[in-house]
């Protein structure tokens, strides 16, 4: 939660955020946290019983019933990511932890309880292993979440992540958050003229996940506000990336100065929210209000750390800027859209 006192902080850097002082009182409601003010115990969730059983019977061939106590649950998760802390952890697959197939097949059930799976490559996969294949970062063409790199902070394309742990690392691999309306707000008292350049577009590189005849970049805000709705949407990497195509319009001075100063709050371990899943656990969050992040790690002699990610589009979703259209297609309340 929010302190609606004048604070003070201090981030490593060219900045030194602890001259600084906030007069503004932050907007006192739950997304809007400090992560070392954040208590995990409410943002925690234990498998119902219900639930559980529903998914043995999935695993025995049955039909997957969400409704009853399910449809409950699923209610639940919504309100904690739409009206809480943005996220939640859920506690109990542990029992599916013994075959691959089926946990995927558990977790696939779970995103149907949320939503709808969207797509997460051009292939069409709407299950994506997060595993070390080999795959680093520093080659413009391969994927996070097939290294064993650590990962900054950044958004998805879509509205609910879900990432299911199947095995965890020997060393690293924690799962890092931020409140990107507690950023917004930090921006905001210290550096209004930067916020507002935030609310301008930005070129961001498409990474080759463009469909044919759209351009390679795509100008989006990283932060909009819809209908009351808040909306964040900062891929850092996506956004410098843009500038090496000869198409893209070039960053300004001040724009620069704005994503650095957004970075370096960003950064500020103070307002991180850092957990290391365990087998069983599975946390969902709302991509649009937190920016996620992971530390490097290294895996177990005889087992890959691997989460099981699901994206997923739901129907109490917010409303997105005209902006996003290219990368979600269809930005109305509600729709089914996002993914690759
Ligand atoms: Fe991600």
């Amino acid at each position: 939660m929010c302190s609606a006192q004048p604070q003070s902080f201090q981030i490593k850097g060219a900045i030194n955020m602890k001259e600084l002082s906030f007069t503004e009182p932050y907007v006192n409601e739950p997304v809007c946290w400090k992560g070392d003010n954040l208590s995990l115990q409410r943002s925690r969730f234990v498998l119902p019983q219900e639930l559980e059983e529903a998914l043995k019977k999935v695993l025995q061939d049955e039909q997957f019933a969400a409704d009853g106590p399910v449809s409950d649950f699923a209610d639940v998760v919504h309100n904690q990511l739409d009206w809480e802390s943005g996220f939640c952890i859920v506690d109990g697959l542990e029992k599916f932890c013994v075959d691959l197939d089926e946990y995927v097949r558990v977790t696939e059930c779970l995103g149907e309880m949320l939503g709808t799976l969207v797509q997460q490559n051009l292939a069409g996969d709407k299950i994506v292993l997060v595993r070390d294949d080999g795959h680093t970062t520093e080659n413009p063409n391969n994927r996070g979440h097939k290294s064993s790199d650590g990962l900054g902070f950044h958004n998805d394309r879509c509205d609910i992540i879900g990432l299911a742990c199947y095995a965890q690392s020997d060393i690293g691999g924690e799962s890092t958050l931020v409140s990107a309306k507690y950023v917004h707000d930090i921006i905001g008292a210290a550096r209004p003229d930067l916020l507002a350049q935030l609310y301008g577009v930005f070129p961001n590189h498409r990474r080759g996940e463009e469909r044919e005849g759209e351009d390679p970049w795509c100008s989006l805000p990283v932060f909009a506000s819809v209908n009351g709705e808040f909306v964040c949407r900062f891929v850092k990497r996506f956004i410098i990336d843009s500038q090496t195509l000869p198409d893209a319009p070039r960053l300004t001075a001040k724009q620069i100065e704005a994503l650095d100063f957004m970075e370096q709050v960003i950064e500020d371990p103070d307002n991180h929210f850092r957990f290391k899943l365990r087998e069983g656990q599975v946390l969902i969050l709302n991509n649009h209000v937190l920016l996620h992040g992971r530390s490097h790690f290294k895996d177990k002699a005889d087992k890959k750390r691997t989460l099981v990610r699901v994206w997923l589009a739901n129907k109490q979703s917010r409303p997105l800027p005209e902006a996003f259209i290219p990368l979600y297609r269809n930005v109305s309340a509600g729709a089914v859209r996002g993914g690759i």
